[in-house]
């Protein structure tokens, strides 16, 4: 079968790391009879500054024509954090409905982690991110006068949402503002996705972490309905914690830990500790998935302090791929190439400069292609 892939390879790192990537893939897709179809999108830093804007008219549309997307990362030194981030990543997680941010964290062989474990045991967690709420909204702003009005608007696939908020601040000061949302569907289909994943895996508990005794009204209300939700699944038991308690307890104890459970931003913030916990984030992958086109992509961003130096651990691009491969049924294919990485990380040799080996980015990528062959049969 053949398949159309676009890629979005972006700032920094992600051109060197989504170039691996594909050429895994396409060892992975050949050798099990099928072909990817690439086109590529230019849109990152550079577009943006030689044009000054960020996606031209109709590009969300022309990259929903694909089966499904690669990103490397977005985010350059040269452009001010925000518009990038804002107007092209999250703006294909909200425009595609991206609701489930899927980033699992796996330890391998031969890489070193901040907490080691029982060499006969691995780091097994998957965080489940709602990905299109919370303070991700993008509806905020700051008040400069003693009187403001600020028109707040969220079009989402699920609802729209209108407010008007008319601030006074007294005395007279500037304030920023941001208004987080969590919808009732929003959490329940998230909540709903996290518990299949929980009984997929085969385990009885399933960790939420919030933060509902600073925020009740807020968070409360997540933790209230994802135990209504839960409540259909009798047979998984839900372990709500603080978010700041789940820090803690996860380098003491990763091995306690399945999946979980979050909020959008505490969701980003967990996904980052549990890669560090497995190893690093050259090796933590993610998909963005939603009804219609899904997005797959490192949870690591540009990595600018290393773009251009051959450092960039190419790993964590490489899962994402296979992420994306197993999420258009190809799950020979993606199989295969998660045995290879895992193969060559056994083999100990030529290790990513990331974990202290040798080899540079594309010395990683060619050794995990090369260790893709035909399937033995019998
Ligand atoms: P980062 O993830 O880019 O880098 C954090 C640290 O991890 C850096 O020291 C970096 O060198 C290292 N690192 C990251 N990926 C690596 C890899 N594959 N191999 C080896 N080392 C790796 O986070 P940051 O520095 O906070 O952000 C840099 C830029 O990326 C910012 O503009 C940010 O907004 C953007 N960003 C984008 C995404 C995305 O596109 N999904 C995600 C996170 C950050
Ligand atoms: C990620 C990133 C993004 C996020 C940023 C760049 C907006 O950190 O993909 O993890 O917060 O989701
Ligand atoms: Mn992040």
């Amino acid at each position: 079968m053949v398949y159309r892939v676009a890629v979005l390879p972006g700032d920094g790192i992600g051109p060197e790391v989504t170039a691996q990537a594909r050429k895994v893939m396409n060892k992975a897709a050949l050798i099990t009879q099928n072909e990817l179809l690439w086109q590529e999108f230019p849109f990152g830093a550079e577009y943006y500054l030689a044009h000054n804007v960020v996606l031209p008219p109709g590009a969300l549309n022309d990259i929903g024509a694909y089966d499904a997307l690669l990103l490397g990362a977005v985010g350059d030194p040269k452009v001010p954090p925000g518009p990038l981030e804002q107007e092209l990543l999250l703006a294909l997680r909200f425009h595609f409905d991206q609701y489930l941010n899927l980033r699992p964290a796996l330890s391998f062989p031969n890489v070193p982690l901040p907490c080691p474990i029982p060499p006969d045991r691995t780091i097994n967690i998957a965080v489940v991110r709602e990905n299109t709420e919370d303070y991700y909204m993008g509806l905020g702003g700051l008040t400069e006068n003693p009187a403001d009005s600020f028109n707040l608007s969220a079009p989402r696939k699920l609802y729209s949402f209108k407010a008007t908020l008319n601030t006074c601040v007294s005395p007279e000061t500037k304030a920023a503002f941001s208004l987080g949302l969590l919808s009732e569907p929003g959490i329940r289909r998230i909540t709903q996705k996290a518990l299949t994943l929980t009984k997929a895996r085969g385990e009885k508990s399933l960790t939420v972490a919030t933060k509902a005794n600073a925020l009740p009204q807020y968070y409360g209300f997540w933790d209230k309905i994802t135990r209504s939700e839960a409540e259909k699944c009798p047979d998984i038991r839900v372990n709500l914690m603080n978010v700041d308690n789940l820090c803690y307890q996860l380098p003491r104890d990763p091995l306690a830990f399945g999946v979980i459970l979050c909020p959008n931003l505490f969701g980003d913030i967990v996904s980052d500790l549990v890669s560090a916990l497995a190893g690093g984030l050259g090796l933590a992958a993610s998909g963005n998935i939603g009804d219609s086109l899904s997005m797959f992509e490192p949870v690591h961003g540009s990595a600018p302090d290393i773009a251009g130096t051959g450092k960039a651990n190419p790993l964590a691009a490489i899962l994402s791929g296979a992420m994306l491969l197993e999420h258009l049924k190809l799950n020979e294919a993606a199989r295969l190439i998660t045995k290879a990485v895992a193969e060559y990380l056994a083999g100990g040799l030529y290790l990513p400069l990331e974990l202290g080996g040798p080899a540079d980015t594309d010395r990683v990528g060619t050794a995990v292609a090369d260790l893709i062959t035909e399937p033995k049969r019998s």
